[in-house]
């Protein structure tokens, strides 16, 4: 199983918002059975909270689904479990080194890393901005280029092929 986590700050706005737009790429590549997915936040404050009524509203209206998304604290066993560790911007990078255990070879990146075409490189935060289909349009960018990189690395084309062809 490939396993990919997406990280924010309070997992509610961006995070969350990630998570399921990658899962419904995922889901449309037919390759669900392969990859699975989840988001945390470096803080605590919304543990156990569903996403932010503007991510809500946003997937809403794009038909994207979130129902089982639950706002959890990023933990230090999550550079065992995942093999992507992927966050919305540098403070992140920088509040998750924190929290790594010292064995461990980071392989931390966030998002906007993923499309060189595109300037920023923090994904802006909504909690802040009030912009959520800004956020989303960034999202959406990042994305789709993290799945066509882990379709490459993982040696998945063939898969994706044959699904297309069903
Ligand atoms: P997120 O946005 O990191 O994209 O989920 C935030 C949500 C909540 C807070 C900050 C950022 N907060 O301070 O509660």
């Amino acid at each position: 199983m490939i396993r990919v986590l997406f990280v924010c700050l309070g997992n509610i706005c961006r995070s969350p918002m990630a998570e399921a737009v990658f899962r419904e790429l995922v889901k449309n590549k037919g390759l669900a059975h392969l990859i699975e997915i989840d988001s945390a936040g470096t803080g605590k404050w919304h543990i156990g909270e569903a996403p932010h009524r503007g991510t809500q509203r946003l997937l809403r209206e794009k038909g994207i689904d979130y129902s089982t998304i639950k706002a959890r604290e990023f933990q230090e066993k999550d550079f065992s479990d995942f093999q992507y560790l992927v966050a919305m911007d540098q403070k992140n990078v920088q509040d998750m080194k924190r929290k790594s255990p010292k064995s461990t070879s980071l392989s931390i990146t966030r998002l906007l890393d993923e499309c060189p075409h595109i300037q920023e490189k923090d994904v802006p935060d909504p909690w802040y901005t009030g912009d959520f289909e800004e956020t989303y349009r960034l999202v959406k960018a990042g994305t789709e280029a993290l799945l066509d990189r882990i379709i490459k690395e993982n040696h998945l084309e063939e898969e994706v092929l044959a699904n297309e062809t069903d």
